[in-house]
């Protein structure tokens, strides 16, 4: 898909829930786009092999392949609210969750079907703009991590956006210190920011913090 010819109104809709055919050509189209940041997340992130990590929005599953991959002996949970996103990340991690090593739901961010303090990592990629006020969503992420456990944001910086994208409203543009602020509201220490630019997402953040 070229996302440079398309109506955004409609990319931008179907970026923060993919729905039908053209879900999942913007579902392929993604696991392209956030390559880069997905990357440099996971790098964030200081994964070990015995680490329970749950991604949060994990659309067609290329950053849940990459975590599994690096706990053997863990676990890892993703949630993201598109049956169509489910069904893309399901085929392709369907032998890890053939093991249980892998377990991915379809649900809400703003209520996450997790115990208390369950993961050791809570991550989310490109998935941060979608929450206009970031509450009830970070108030559940501190929920479900342990004790000493790391949560990791990024977003890729307005700047670089597709052309039209913010004019849609859909995405809320954020600079990396109003993340920090969101993370230290919702009672998140050692709040740090990572800056990057991969091609060919452009410019974009990581925002770091402990519970
Ligand atoms: C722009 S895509 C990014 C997908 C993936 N993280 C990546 O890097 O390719 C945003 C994803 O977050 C999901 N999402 C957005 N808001 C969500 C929410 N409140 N709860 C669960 N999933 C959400 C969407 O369905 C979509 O799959």
């Amino acid at each position: 898909m070229d996302f440079k010819n398309v109506d955004m109104g409609k990319l931008a809709l179907q970026l923060r829930k993919p729905e039908g055919d053209v879900g999942t050509e913007v579902g392929a189209a993604m696991a392209q786009f956030n390559m880069g940041a997905i990357a440099f997340t996971i790098e964030c992130l200081d994964i070990q092999p015995t680490d329970h990590i749950l991604e949060i929005g994990f659309g067609p599953g290329e950053a849940i392949a990459e975590v599994v991959r690096l706990t053997p002996n863990g676990y890892v949970a993703g949630i993201d609210h598109s049956p169509v996103m489910l069904e893309m990340a399901a085929h392709r991690n369907h032998k890890a969750m053939m093991q249980e090593h892998v377990e991915l739901t379809l649900g809400d961010a703003r209520a996450l079907p997790y115990e208390d303090e369950s993961f050791d990592k809570v991550f989310a990629v490109n998935v941060f703009q979608f929450w206009p006020d970031p509450t009830t969503e970070l108030a559940e992420c501190h929920r479900v991590l342990k004790s000493g456990g790391r949560i990791a944001f990024f977003l890729t910086h307005p700047t670089s956006w597709l052309p039209g994208i913010r004019e849609t409203g859909v995405f809320t543009a954020r600079e990396a210190d109003d993340v920090k602020k969101n993370l230290a509201n919702a009672g998140f220490t050692n709040i740090e920011i990572r800056e990057t630019k991969t091609e060919p997402d452009g410019k974009g953040f990581v925002v770091m913090g402990e519970k």
